[in-house]
């Protein structure tokens, strides 16, 4: 497996919670556990997929510009996620604030399949891709397991 393909799987995963958690309503047992595991997985992702992919791409020329932008939205999925829990979930508020996060998360992850992983996929030789797929999903699966045993 090559590393566009790890990170492509967890996309996949945020953009189906977000899809269920858009459907719930109220203050409920459902909405509690989907919220906790999609904090969990974009969470993760962003700090395995930093360590583990933008990393190698911040001191290339092609790449560099991409990074910047692409950890600048990982900051403002950060602060849609705080804004999230600062929100009562009984409020029609905490509804609106998740579409943003969706829109907000949809849109990035456009930009890094549609644009970054193009010319990511020029910068990176093949070897690379499928060792930083490993160092990846270990990573994301050493950051689940403490973001479980925290919640
Ligand atoms: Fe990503
Ligand atoms: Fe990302």
């Amino acid at each position: 497996m090559k590393i566009f393909e790890a990170l492509r799987q967890d996309h996949e995963k945020q953009r189906l919670l977000l899809k269920i958690l858009a459907e719930t309503s109220g203050d409920t047992a459902a909405r509690r556990e989907y919220f906790n595991e999609l904090k969990a997985q974009l969470e993760s992702h962003a700090v395995a997929e930093e360590r583990h992919f933008y990393t190698h791409l911040l001191e290339k020329d092609e790449t560099i510009a991409l990074t910047r932008h692409g950890i600048a939205e990982h900051h403002e999925i950060d602060e849609l996620i705080e804004k999230l829990e600062d929100t009562d979930m009984s409020s029609p508020a905490w509804l609106r604030h998740l579409k943003s996060l969706q829109e907000k998360v949809e849109h990035h992850l456009a930009d890094e399949e549609q644009e970054f992983f193009q010319v990511a996929g020029k910068v990176l030789n093949d070897r690379q891709k499928t060792k930083l797929a490993a160092q990846y999903r270990q990573e994301m699966q050493q950051e689940l397991e403490a973001a479980s045993a925290t919640a």
